[in-house]
């Protein structure tokens, strides 16, 4: 499938639609609409109940997008965060210079500096790909959006770029509040904002995005992984950076085997075996999942390692969905240098000491495009999204056959007793067939019929959106047959 018929399926069903369609959209900005608010309302829960509810060493905290402009002088945004950008001399339209080249010589420049990418473009005549016309020089654009605050705009203040620095500045606070234990780790989740030089491919380059992150603090000197035997058998598709060095292509391997020897290696590990894990939880196909190290060149500025999981669209190829990076001390030790606060934390025997930090960062609406990518059903009779009910936008609808001789006040009842533990969508117009396929087009696992037999037996009929078959059961059951098939339902 490629990606444009995803976008056109979302828009269609109310999933997400660019934004302000009426004036044209705007280039990187989408709208969600009832059911993809709903998903993505669902995916977030998911995710927090599993990294912050469900893990003793985490605790969740809800920064500010207006930043104090100080955070990103001392993050290194303001110095490091940017794209190379070249702009055509006769239309004017721009290009991020290393994707340009990649897309037509073939070679891979990401993090070259911009005097190298500009000689290779003059070197090989490469010409603007929409009007031919000269290419002007390489240079620096910082992503970050701007923002003046107050009434005559006396601050310059970005929106974040990343929500991970607000949980780097708030570290000294936190780690006081959660009694000073190590490891531990914050989380967050929330929009950030990139001013990307050429948004595309639906959902997946956005200029407005919400990420979900988490820094895991560890003391380098004591960074042991309790959890460590039940993840280090544990096998992906890997590619480490030798192998890419080497040419070689991704394969089946051990997590253990794509991490080296380095401080928290086996935290490092533990990351990606639990991202791997979250993935597939809420529906992405595992066998389009891979885990790939990034290259020193490719790296942002604070990481010392990072290892990105990438999911393989049929049109776009391997693609980014979360990366895991350790950022060493960097973050936590500018701050220190620039606020003259400390960020240290403190050992059992009193000696103190920076912490070192692993950050999984994923994208909510890569997550999502993901999961919805390997959803997507199409067959000669209908289209439907096999999306796994923790995250479909209604777990069951509820529809009377038709909507007379008493079957629509039976089925609200119904409907209104299932709304309190699952959501749900109650519908009585039109052809019950339309109804089902209008159902199974959004994901809803399971439509609920209410119809003459039930005012002679109280029975009901339950349809699987997958299987279409359907069964009998008795209206006071229904909500223990929900619970006992959410339960066991399995990708
Ligand atoms: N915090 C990592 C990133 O935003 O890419």
């Amino acid at each position: 499938m490629d990606i444009k018929t995803l976008a056109d399926f979302c828009a269609k069903v109310g999933i997400a639609f660019p934004t302000a369609e009426i004036y044209g959209g705007f280039s990187g900005f989408y709208d969600w609409g009832p059911v993809g608010v709903e998903i993505k309302n669902n995916v977030k829960r998911v995710w927090w109940r599993t990294f912050v509810h469900q893990m003793d060493e985490i605790v969740g905290i809800d920064g500010s997008i207006v930043t104090h402009p100080d955070v990103w002088k001392a993050s290194g945004h303001v110095e490091h965060f940017h794209d190379v950008v070249t702009r055509c001399k006769k239309c004017g339209r721009a290009y991020r210079a290393d994707k340009l080249v990649l897309e037509v010589l073939g070679i891979n420049v990401e993090g070259k500096p911009a005097e190298e990418i500009d000689t290779i473009i003059r070197k090989n005549n490469v010409r603007c790909p929409s009007c031919g016309g000269e290419l002007g020089p390489v240079e620096y654009f910082n992503l970050m959006f701007e923002t003046k605050v107050g009434p005559y705009g006396g601050v310059t203040s970005y929106l974040r770029p990343e929500t991970a620095q607000l949980i780097f500045v708030n570290f000294p606070r936190v780690y006081l509040l959660a009694r000073k234990r190590m490891p531990f780790g914050i989380a967050q989740m929330g929009k950030a904002y990139r001013n990307e030089i050429s948004p595309r491919n639906f959902l997946f380059r956005l200029r407005e995005f919400e990420q979900m992150e988490i820094e895991f603090f560890f003391d380098p000197k004591d960074d042991a992984c309790p959890y460590y035997n039940e993840v280090k058998g544990k096998k992906v598709l890997g590619l480490t950076a030798e192998m890419q060095e080497r040419g070689e292509k991704e394969r089946p391997m051990r997590i253990a085997d794509l991490v080296p020897e380095m401080p928290g290696r086996e935290w490092m590990i533990f990351w990606i075996a639990k991202s791997v894990d979250f993935f597939v939880s809420v529906g992405v196909d595992p066998k389009r999942i891979r885990v790939r190290e990034q290259l020193p060149d490719e790296r942002a500025h604070y990481s010392m390692g990072t290892w990105d999981v990438e999911f393989r669209f049929d049109d776009l190829g391997w693609q980014e969905i979360e990366g895991i990076a350790h950022r060493g001390t960097y973050d936590l030790s500018r701050h220190q240098e620039f606020s003259g606060k400390s960020f240290e934390a403190v050992r059992p025997d009193g000696s103190k000491f920076i912490p070192m930090v692993i950050e999984p960062s994923w994208g909510v609406e890569r997550t999502i495009l993901a999961m919805l990518y390997s959803a997507y059903r199409k067959d000669e009779k209908r289209t439907y999204l096999r999306i796994h009910p923790q995250v479909a936008p209604y777990v069951v609808a509820v529809f009377p056959l038709v909507s007379k001789d008493g079957l629509p006040e039976i089925a609200r009842e119904i409907y209104k007793e299932i709304r309190t533990e699952f959501r749900a969508f109650y519908d009585e117009k039109g052809n019950i067939g339309k109804r089902y396929r209008r159902q199974d087009e959004i994901g809803t696992p399971f439509c609920i019929t209410v119809d003459y037999q039930t005012r002679e037996d109280e029975t009901v009929t339950i349809r699987d959106r997958d299987t279409m078959q359907q069964e009998r059961v008795h209206k006071d059951e229904v909500v223990a047959w929900i619970r006992e098939h959410v339960k066991n339902w399995r990708v």
